[in-house]
């Protein structure tokens, strides 16, 4: 059988990963967060006290880091840091870290490498334009900036963290314009991708969307 390789691409807040984890336990696919992979290495270069924007000692850094993606889990250096790298320290810093191209080739290899002789469903801003350019289905998944900084804001609502909706919206704008504006592979719909709009709809209604797209082949 011809392998499935699924592409999602689209801006923070979309729902991309909780959209991507539903199609792939219904379809038994890997599924692959890459904005995990760019918010781990952020996590560490904050921890460390580096420079958001200091290149040379950053690509140092991920040359001694280890980032695993295990059971929906992210793993820097053997720890579980997945909690940690949802907060809003982490994601205000992100983008900084994403835009360094000397960073996205490594981890581009790295999502290569993961994604090699499996089905798998990848979520992230340049997978179907750069990553797997061959997928079999490219996604470019979108809502409104209002209904995706509500999402983002009752999730931290129910995680217990506290922060305002204005500034979860000011956070989700800064971050659009970041990764739309930047050099390298910026969040641009590929021109083979399928755009799916989530404004108004329910997840069960997407998750079946996709399944219905990726069946159809
Ligand atoms: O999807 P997310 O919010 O977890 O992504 C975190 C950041 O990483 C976001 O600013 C965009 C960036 N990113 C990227 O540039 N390329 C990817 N493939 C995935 C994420």
């Amino acid at each position: 059988m011809e392998s499935i390789v699924v592409a999602v691409d689209g801006p923070a807040g979309a729902g991309k990963s909780t959209i991507c984890k539903l199609v792939a336990n219904k379809l038994n696919l890997e599924y692959i967060d890459t904005g995990a992979m760019y918010r781990a290495l952020t996590l560490k270069v904050l921890n460390k006290n580096i420079n958001v924007n200091s290149v040379e000692e950053i690509m140092n850094i991920l040359g001694n880091t280890k980032i695993d993606l295990i059971n929906r889990s992210v793993f820097l250096d053997g720890k579980d840091v997945s909690d940690e790298i949802r907060t809003p320290y982490v994601s205000e810093n992100v983008s900084s870290i994403a835009k360094i191209s000397e960073v996205r080739d490594v981890l581009v290899k790295m999502q290569r490498d993961m994604a090699n002789e499996k089905n798998v469903i990848m979520d992230g801003r340049d997978i179907g334009s750069r990553v797997l350019k061959n997928a079999t289905l490219k996604i470019f998944l979108t809502a409104s900036v209002e209904e995706r900084a509500e999402r983002r804001y009752k999730e931290f609502k129910n995680k217990g963290i506290l922060v305002s909706l204005e500034e979860v919206i000011r956070d989700i704008e800064e971050r659009d314009r970041v990764d739309s504006t930047r050099e390298v592979t910026p969040l641009k719909r590929a021109e083979d991708a399928v755009l799916v709009d989530t404004t108004g709809k329910s997840i069960d209604d997407v998750v079946e969307e996709i399944i219905a797209l990726i069946k159809r082949g």
